[in-house]
């Protein structure tokens, strides 16, 4: 009787160790199924069409189109919203008729020349500096050689604050356009803060 409990005891061990290491090649097997050689691709997934867009992407290859591209360049005459185009170039005579022809909108108050001097502090003070006098930190340092603009000399005294929104919309000499880094009403606070604070 005793003997007979002792088999069906290894019995059930033996059973146990040929489960266990059953499992464990079973869980070696998906492991090393989940490699891939092919680093492109996640492998198996389970919601392909989250992964894998059933859309064309957008430098695909598209029959749709007769240039068998999916990105279009945008239709002729047509400009994207909430950008308005500028009409002069970086030139003197563009200059000259920029600063006859465009009307500064923006209201005169305190918190709109506030926010110019904030502007001009973020983005002309390095070069021009704090007083407009183009002695900004940069040159002062030697980082930036050519001499800013000193804007406080005569000719830009009697310069309109539209001189200065043309300068800064598409620069002017050795000056890179700040138009693509400063919306419009900001240029025009920016001026503002320099004929009704640093000029004064
Ligand atoms: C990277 C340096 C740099 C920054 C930043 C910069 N400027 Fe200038 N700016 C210059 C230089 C250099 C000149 C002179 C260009 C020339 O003579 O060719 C100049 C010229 C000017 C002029 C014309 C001066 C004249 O005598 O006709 C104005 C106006 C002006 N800057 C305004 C600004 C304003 C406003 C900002 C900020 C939005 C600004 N600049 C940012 C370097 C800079």
């Amino acid at each position: 009787m005793k003997l007979k409990i002792q088999n069906s005891d290894t019995c059930f061990s033996n059973a146990k160790k040929a489960l266990k290491s059953i499992t464990l090649i079973g869980f070696m097997l998906v492991l090393l199924s989940s490699c891939d050689y092919n680093r492109r691709t996640t492998g198996w997934d389970y919601a392909g069409d989250l992964i894998e867009s059933r859309a064309y992407e957008t430098y695909t290859e598209n029959p749709v189109f007769k240039n068998g591209r999916t990105m279009q360049p945008p239709v002729e005459g047509t400009i994207p919203r909430g950008f308005m185009p500028y009409q002069f170039q970086k030139t003197d005579e563009d200059r000259a008729l920029a600063a006859k022809t465009l009307v500064n909108n923006v209201e005169n108050t305190p918190e709109n020349i506030e926010r110019g001097k904030v502007a001009f502090g973020i983005y002309c003070m390095q070069c021009h500096g704090e007083k407009a006098d183009g002695q900004g930190s940069l040159y002062v340092n030697k980082k930036f050689n050519y001499p800013p603009g000193n804007l406080l000399n005569d000719k830009m005294r009697a310069n309109p604050e539209a001189d200065i929104y043309h300068v800064i919309t598409v620069g002017w000499g050795i000056m890179g356009e700040h138009g693509s880094m400063i919306e419009p009403a900001d240029r025009w606070k920016i001026a503002m803060y320099i004929k009704q604070e640093l000029q004064k």
